[in-house]
């Protein structure tokens, strides 16, 4: 694995450093240095999506990124989502819509949306599942989590017009 390193990157608009192997994984350094454990993992394979995590606005799976590579970078994690007010009513839908059962898939589901929803404000079922492709649910068979980040398109859509108008 190498000699223990500083890396610097930014989390949640947040500036950390650690110190830790530079091929060890973005996904134990969230959870174990950063202390950000919202970021689960499933698989440890690059197979299920719940560790999902944006870096400079693009999703991948954390459990597949060297931490070296993330340095300079901007990441952001399901915790960054709970200061972001404008994705509140995705949260809202997944509780209203029953979309989270165990939980363990969720964080990815949501970072996966929200990436999603920044290319595309209103999807469509088709496009919502294959943007969920990569994220693996056992428990809730995709119908609840579609019908979540639907509704969830909408509101946010709704409120971005609104703004709009008043601006
Ligand atoms: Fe990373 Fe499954 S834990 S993709
Ligand atoms: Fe359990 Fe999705 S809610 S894996």
């Amino acid at each position: 694995m190498g000699e223990r390193t500083e890396v610097r990157f930014e989390v949640n608009g947040r500036e950390v450093a650690v110190k830790t192997w530079p091929m060890g994984r973005l996904l134990d350094v969230l959870r174990t240095e950063v202390g950000l454990t919202g970021t689960k993992e499933g698989c440890g394979e690059g197979e299920c999506g719940a560790c999902s995590v944006l870096v400079d606005g693009v999703l991948v799976n954390a459990c597949l990124v060297p931490v070296v590579q993330v340095a300079g970078c901007s990441v952001q994690t399901v915790e960054g989502l709970a200061e972001d007010a404008a994705v509140e009513p995705l949260r809202q839908a997944f509780v209203r819509a029953n979309g989270a059962q165990c939980g363990i898939c969720t964080p990815g589901m949501l970072m996966a949306t929200v990436a999603l929803l920044r290319e595309e404000a209103r999807p469509s079922d088709a496009r919502i599942r294959e943007a969920l492709g990569g994220n693996l649910c056992r428990c809730t068979g995709y119908v609840r989590i579609v019908q979540a980040v639907r509704e969830a398109a909408a509101e946010m859509a709704g409120a971005r017009a609104d703004a709009e108008v008043e601006g």
